[in-house]
């Protein structure tokens, strides 16, 4: 019986792993809610917070017709939302996979590259 332990708690796992999985099935939707939680502070409207990342990029793409907020944009990349969130850049902070996950950041990528190739 003790020895069939790990077995039995692996399959208790799995039985409840599966329906979590479905239920994120609407990737876009988590994506929105981990962008809330995570980005938002920083990457929702200008002013509307501290963070700045708004306002950093309005700077950096002054001129041109890349819109500042990342929920705006069409031309972000995975390469691109996957690196600057594990590694950050300049005041922007990384982030570990124990606050952002693997699957947090593919659905992520899911809502925020959403527009490419439309
Ligand atoms: C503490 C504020 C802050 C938070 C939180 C933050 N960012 Fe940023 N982000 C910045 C700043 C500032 C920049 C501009 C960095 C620079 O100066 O190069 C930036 C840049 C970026 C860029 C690069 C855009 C480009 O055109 O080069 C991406 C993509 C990005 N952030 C995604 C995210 C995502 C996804 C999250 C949430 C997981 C996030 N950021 C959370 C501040 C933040």
């Amino acid at each position: 019986m003790l020895r069939q332990l790990p077995a039995m708690i692996a399959g208790v796992v799995l039985a409840m792993a599966a329906p979590l999985a479905m239920a994120q099935d609407d990737s876009e939707g988590l994506g929105k809610q981990v962008f809330d939680v995570w980005c938002g502070i920083c990457h929702g409207l200008p002013n509307g917070a501290s963070g700045g990342g708004t306002e950093t990029l309005a700077a950096l793409y002054r001129g041109t017709e890349i819109p500042a907020q990342l929920e705006d944009r069409s031309d972000l990349t995975e390469e691109l939302v996957v690196t600057l969130t594990r590694d950050g850049r300049n005041t922007m902070p990384n982030f570990r996979k124990t606050e952002i996950s693997d699957s947090e950041l593919a659905a992520l990528v899911a809502y925020l590259v959403r527009d490419s190739g439309e």
